[in-house]
């Protein structure tokens, strides 16, 4: 089941909230404890798309786990900015920013709010929220080099009884899952609990997400080879991403919100097919190669191989994806990813691209660009990243690969664009990689028009 329903419906914990069931809202925020590197270490996570199968070993916090005799500091600075109204919203940013609070990394402004990027409210217009934010940020600045947890039970952020549970969690017996026959293997459930809510809870699962062999990020040789259960939090902090894609954060932060990264999977974006899924996108100019295993066999696929049409994949039901590995860029290798949607954060892209190049001596030795939202599946183009090679780039190889792109992709018409719409958007975003990735050359004058 859902741990928001194990929640509110076995537990009677009923400060969570229920608002969309779709990772949007927040209000159903709740805080998760494990230990990593022998650290307690809490991140949070919307329990609406959360099975409870995910939560096994691990602390989880509700709004009434962070109360304390009167109001801890993060409610406190709410009530002191006005930054709740009818408060149905209101656990799920107190939750959020006490596990902001709770962090050991270094404390800002920007932190605290990219805490509660994942919540929304329908009335305060934010601006008090944001006070509140800033009020509790301030705190944590004394902090030092205090431990977190430690810090923020002695100054009324949270309740005392945090201290004992890293000794609690560590005296827990590990629950196994056995051998289990199945086709249902589960990573994050960010998508599958949006897109299939019942029919996962009268399915047998298989889960994924904690299994230690699918976790993990590292480089051998030249080449990364990171689990399939590493969410998109892990790549965001992640020292090998954070080299080579040294734009990696302002990447991601188009991409969901922050509870939805904490549990999200990158296999999980791959598998779950959608035609505009970013790290689909973003894996596909790099090659990314799939091994995928029935628990028995494995076998290794390409991803620019893996997608047969809309929603379909070359993946038998008994496979999961167990790992992926890939090429990190060259020195000379220019790489960027453009995503746009309705909104700027927590949406679906309408399009979004990525390209990667390699060149020598001013001359493009290697090209890879991919798009998404153009097509039934997230595409790679094969014949605009051939048409780059050998040449030097320039507003005209620019403007005619702009033709080739559009020869090369066949949007529909949707909820999130039209056809005119879409194919407008494809030419911006390519014309927006080489004025991001040569800011030296003078393109603008020519691509802006
Ligand atoms: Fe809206 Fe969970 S209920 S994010
Ligand atoms: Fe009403 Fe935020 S106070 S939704």
């Amino acid at each position: 089941m859902l741990l928001l329903d194990f929640i509110r419906y076995q537990k009677n914990l009923t400060g969570t909230k229920i608002g969309c069931r779709e990772g949007d809202c927040g209000a159903c925020t709740i805080l998760i404890g494990e230990i990593k590197n022998d650290t307690l270490q809490y991140t949070s996570a919307t329990s609406c798309l959360m099975a409870l199968g995910n939560a096994s070993g691990k602390h989880i916090v509700t709004i009434e786990g962070v109360n304390v005799k009167g109001l801890n500091e993060v409610q406190q600075a709410f009530s002191n900015e006005g930054a709740t109204q009818c408060g149905f919203c209101t656990p799920g940013f107190i939750v959020s920013l006490t596990g902001f609070s709770m962090s050991s990394k270094d404390p800002s402004y920007d932190s605290a709010i990219d805490a509660v990027n994942g919540n929304i409210c329908r009335c305060t217009g934010y601006k008090s929220i944001e006070r509140a934010a800033k009020i509790v940020n301030d705190k944590l600045q004394q902090r030092g080099d205090n431990d977190a947890l430690k810090f923020a039970v002695d100054n009324n952020f949270i309740p005392s009884y945090f201290l004992k549970i890293k000794e609690r969690l560590k005296n827990l017996k590990p629950v196994e899952q056995g051998e289990i026959s199945t086709s249902r293997h589960l990573g994050g459930g960010t998508d599958l609990y949006v897109q299939r809510p019942e029919e996962m809870v009268e399915d047998k699962i298989d889960f994924l997400f904690d299994k230690k062999e699918l976790k993990g990020i590292v480089k051998i040789g030249n080449t990364c080879e990171m689990g399939a259960a590493v969410t998109v939090t892990d790549i965001l902090e992640s020292e090998i991403f954070n080299k080579y894609f040294p734009n990696l954060k302002k990447y991601i932060k188009l991409v969901s919100s922050t509870q939805i990264r904490n549990m999200a999977t990158i296999a999980g974006n791959f598998t779950n097919a959608s035609p505009i899924g970013d790290f689909t996108i973003f894996f596909l100019v790099l090659d990314a190669q799939l091994i995928l295993s029935d628990g028995n066999n494995k076998r290794k696929i390409a991803l620019r191989n893996f997608y047969k049409g809309y929603k379909s994949l070359d993946k038998k039901s008994e496979e999961f994806i167990e790992k992926i590995t890939f090429e990190l860029p060259a020195e000379n290798s220019f790489f960027n990813f453009e995503k746009v949607s309705k909104r700027t954060n927590l949406d679906i892209a309408s399009v979004n691209t990525a390209i990667n190049l390699q060149i020598v001596e001013n001359v493009i030795t290697a090209a890879s660009i991919s798009a998404g939202g153009v097509g039934p599946t997230p595409a790679y183009l094969s014949a605009s990243s051939n048409f780059l090679i050998k040449k030097k780039v320039s507003a005209e190889l620019i403007y005619a690969l702009i033709l080739k792109v559009q020869d090369e992709v066949s949007p529909i018409s949707d909820a999130r664009g039209t056809v005119q719409y879409k194919r407008l958007l494809l030419s911006q975003l390519i014309k927006a990689h080489f004025i991001v990735l040569f800011p030296e050359m003078p393109l603008q004058n020519f691509l802006y028009a």
